[in-house]
């Protein structure tokens, strides 16, 4: 295993839109532990396979209480409900943490790596990890949920994910 470089705005790869995965084989088993221990270390609540610099639909999700980490590939939100107003960072945007609104409630399908379908229903924090990450999968960022300038904030580096509960990776 090994811990990846980050990568951070600008750079394009986080703003492709991640291929989906075809075959689940030993390069993805590899990546997704990569992913995980460069989670671990950074540390996030959650990682995608663009944000270490490989466009396509790999996220993996941890640090959460009462949550084992696990492994999604194509994952997608099938249904959201409710809104909340979250604060959220994002390790790919180091310094910086912003206030949006994200779903109370979503329901995401993806496949773990042994291609078994998976189906989560998830509230709070882990929705939120959930939204975020599939966001990245897209190339879509936290900050393009900002409603006004003002709800982005400068933060000490290094705060943005440990500020509160709340912020993502
Ligand atoms: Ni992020």
């Amino acid at each position: 295993m090994a811990i990846l470089p980050i990568r951070t705005v600008p750079d394009p790869v986080l703003r492709e839109k991640g291929k989906r995965i075809r075959t689940i084989d030993n390069s993805i088993i590899k990546l997704a532990a990569d992913m995980l221990e460069t989670m671990h270390d950074a540390p996030g609540v959650g990682l995608t396979a663009c944000q270490v610099g490989v466009p396509i639909r790999l996220v993996v999700i941890g640090n959460i209480a009462d949550v084992e980490d696990f492994v999604l590939v194509n994952p997608e939100v099938v249904k959201t409900k409710g809104v909340r107003t979250v604060t959220e960072g994002c390790l790919s945007i180091p310094g910086y943490s912003g206030t949006i609104k994200r779903a109370e409630q979503v329901t995401v399908k993806g496949k773990d790596l042994e291609g078994r379908e998976i189906r989560i229903k998830a509230y709070d924090l882990l929705a939120q990890a959930l939204e975020h990450e599939i966001d990245h999968s897209n190339g879509i960022l936290y900050i393009d949920h900002l409603e006004n300038e003002s709800d982005l904030r400068k933060v000490k580096p290094g705060e943005e994910e440990m500020e509160d509960a709340e912020n993502v990776d």
